[in-house]
């Protein structure tokens, strides 16, 4: 695996700002929410480092819970449209304020996929908060109650986001140098 500087072109957004802006978002969830309950659901694993960032700056009750998805084709750098579950909730969501915490909507089939798979469990609500939206990617809509950046279309990795599993610790949000990157190292 190459040291990270190797193949960082740039640092999109560093670790102050996006400490800053998800505080932001817990505050904007902290009022919307007052008085009530929320059930965070992650889906693994990018967006781990998000969602424990976010929770930490909660004050209303929470709980959280885990999820994963796959689409065929992987090792590719885009999404297929094929979205499968691989990994489901412990929680019944039925009843309960749902936030689908993801780290970055691309072509929007993966949390397109998984709202049509929760909607039909009966959550009381049910809303979106993403770090990242490479909005000119889009091709099916979904709607995003929660965002931190909307960002142009270059392959981001940190905090959260991986490049073939990895640097998916980094502190910071960077843009990949995919020339310089020797896939097989
Ligand atoms: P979508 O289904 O096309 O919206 O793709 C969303 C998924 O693609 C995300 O959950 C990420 O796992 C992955 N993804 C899209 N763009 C990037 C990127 O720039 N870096 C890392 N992962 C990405
Ligand atoms: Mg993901």
């Amino acid at each position: 695996m190459q040291d990270y500087r190797e193949i960082l072109a740039e640092i999109l957004i560093d670790e102050n700002s996006l400490k800053k802006r998800v505080k932001e978002l817990a505050d904007e969830i902290n009022r919307d929410y007052a008085g009530e309950q929320v059930l965070l659901i992650c889906i693994l694993r990018g967006a781990l480092p998000f969602m424990v960032d976010l929770m930490r700056n909660l004050t209303i009750q929470n709980s959280i819970d885990c999820m994963a998805v796959s689409s065929y084709g992987e090792g590719a750098r885009e999404s297929t449209g094929n979205v499968r579950m691989t990994l489901d909730l412990q929680t019944n969501i039925q009843d309960k304020n749902v936030i689908l915490v993801e780290d970055i909507v691309d072509s929007g089939h993966t949390i397109s996929h998984v709202l049509e798979m929760l909607k039909t469990r009966k959550p009381k609500s049910l809303k979106v908060c993403v770090l990242l939206d490479k909005v000119s990617r889009r091709e099916v809509s979904v709607p995003i109650d929660y965002l931190g950046f909307p960002i142009e279309n270059k392959f981001v990795f940190g905090y959260g986001l991986d490049l073939d599993e990895f640097y998916r610790n980094l502190p910071f949000v960077g843009v990949v140098d995919l020339n310089r990157y020797n896939q097989n190292e």
